[in-house]
């Protein structure tokens, strides 16, 4: 069971304070007995679908080639020098999306998804850079992995129009992965692994927001609610002498504008409580044929069943004095104190039984928020 990293001389506390977003390290054995929960073939299988968006990057001499999927068939790709990347398997796979347990002492918001891929030897997508944090762990196989420092002369090789590259670098972690061994890369740490016996690698990958990015969709969003309307005033206006030039008082004024849009924490929250729990892959949505009633879930679950979210659902609790909110999928929903316990659970993303939340549900608010997010798809009893 891959419930408990095995830490070795660290902890989760000092990997936080020397590690993360700070320097690579690989742990051998972080996880005893590693079982995979996939194999190569159903990985495959899962890059035939066209709603999972996969590749394969091969290399044939020294040139590389990217192919997008849905794949037919692997044979034309051969025994070697190839990988096959599969985004967001864990929404697809119930013990991929448990490979996130472990990582938990890094808040839910953080965690992405869970990319795998299976590699054939001399198989791997080459020296490269990524901006976000990843954890790898070595599943069936080894690989040799390189990971360096950053490093500002390392230039940027396009191999393929698909395929960024860097120069080589000069590794400080050079070692050969084996199932359980679990590699951490900070964003920007040129890195490179090559397959030397078939392989299967688990990248549990983070999100870390960029201005532009957050900026950018806070702008979309207040378009979309109509907000963000205030404009420039300057009913204050002396006469000027210097009519060529943008003062500082209008200077400030102006700043003023764009300052105020950043004011507003309820908005902001808002904003990043859909940001955040949006999710860019395909969800496995079950929406029932017909609405559930309350009654009918309570009949359910008096039988015994277990409700769960759908793997990959992303949610958020926002618990501030002034400003309560689950967010789910992109979507908002206003709390209160007595809804606190079971909105956690909902936001934990825990089994739901009748044992754990009979009471909740005697709240009425409770009831109808089970009932919605039930009808919309993101609990179901499968
Ligand atoms: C992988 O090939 O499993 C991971 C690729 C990467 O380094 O991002
Ligand atoms: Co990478």
């Amino acid at each position: 069971m891959t419930d408990t990293i095995h830490w070795n001389d660290l902890t989760a506390e000092t990997f936080l304070a020397d590690y993360w977003q700070k320097k690579p390290l690989l742990i051998k054995v972080a996880f005893t007995d590693f079982v995979d929960p996939v194999e190569a073939n159903e990985l495959a299988g899962l890059a035939m679908e066209d709603f999972i968006e996969s590749r394969i990057v091969a290399k044939k001499a020294q040139n590389w080639d990217v192919k997008h999927g849905p794949f037919e068939d692997f044979s034309e790709f051969g025994e070697h020098n190839w990988t096959l990347l599969v985004q967001a398997a864990n929404h697809w796979f119930d013990g991929i999306d448990a490979l996130v347990e472990p990582f938990r002492f890094i808040p839910n918001w953080r965690i992405d998804d869970v990319m795998v891929s299976f590699s054939t030897p001399g198989g791997g997508v080459g020296p490269h850079l990524d901006q976000y944090d990843v954890f790898i762990i070595q599943g069936e196989g080894k690989r040799r992995w390189q990971v360096g420092a950053p490093d500002d002369t390392l230039t940027e090789v396009v191999p393929h129009e698909d395929l960024k590259q860097v120069s080589s670098f000069t590794p400080i972690i050079d070692e050969v992965t084996e199932p359980g061994d679990l590699l951490y890369i900070p964003p920007n740490h040129p890195h490179d692994g090559v397959a030397i016996e078939n392989s299967i690698n688990y990248s549990i990958g983070f999100q870390a927001p960029s201005a532009q990015e957050l900026i950018s969709a806070f702008a979309d969003h207040q378009l979309d609610n109509q907000l963000f309307e205030q404009r420039f005033d300057d009913s204050q206006r002396q006469a000027t002498k210097t009519p060529e030039e943008l003062t500082a008082t209008d200077l400030d004024l102006l700043t003023n504008v764009m300052n105020s849009a950043l004011q507003d924490k309820s908005v902001i929250q808002e904003f990043l409580g859909k940001y955040l729990t949006t999710v860019h892959h395909t969800l496995n949505l079950l929406i029932p044929t017909e609405p559930m009633s309350i009654d009918f879930i309570n009949q359910i679950l008096a039988e015994g069943e277990e409700l769960n979210p759908v793997l990959g659902l992303k949610c958020i609790l926002i618990n501030q004095p002034e400003n309560m909110k689950l967010f789910i999928n992109g979507e908002s929903f206003p709390i209160d104190n007595d809804m606190l316990e079971f909105t956690r659970m909902l936001a934990a993303k825990r089994g739901l039984t009748s044992d754990n939340i009979k009471s909740s549900l005697l709240c009425l608010k409770n009831a109808q928020l089970l009932t919605t997010v039930i009808n919309k798809g993101l609990w179901t009893f499968e």
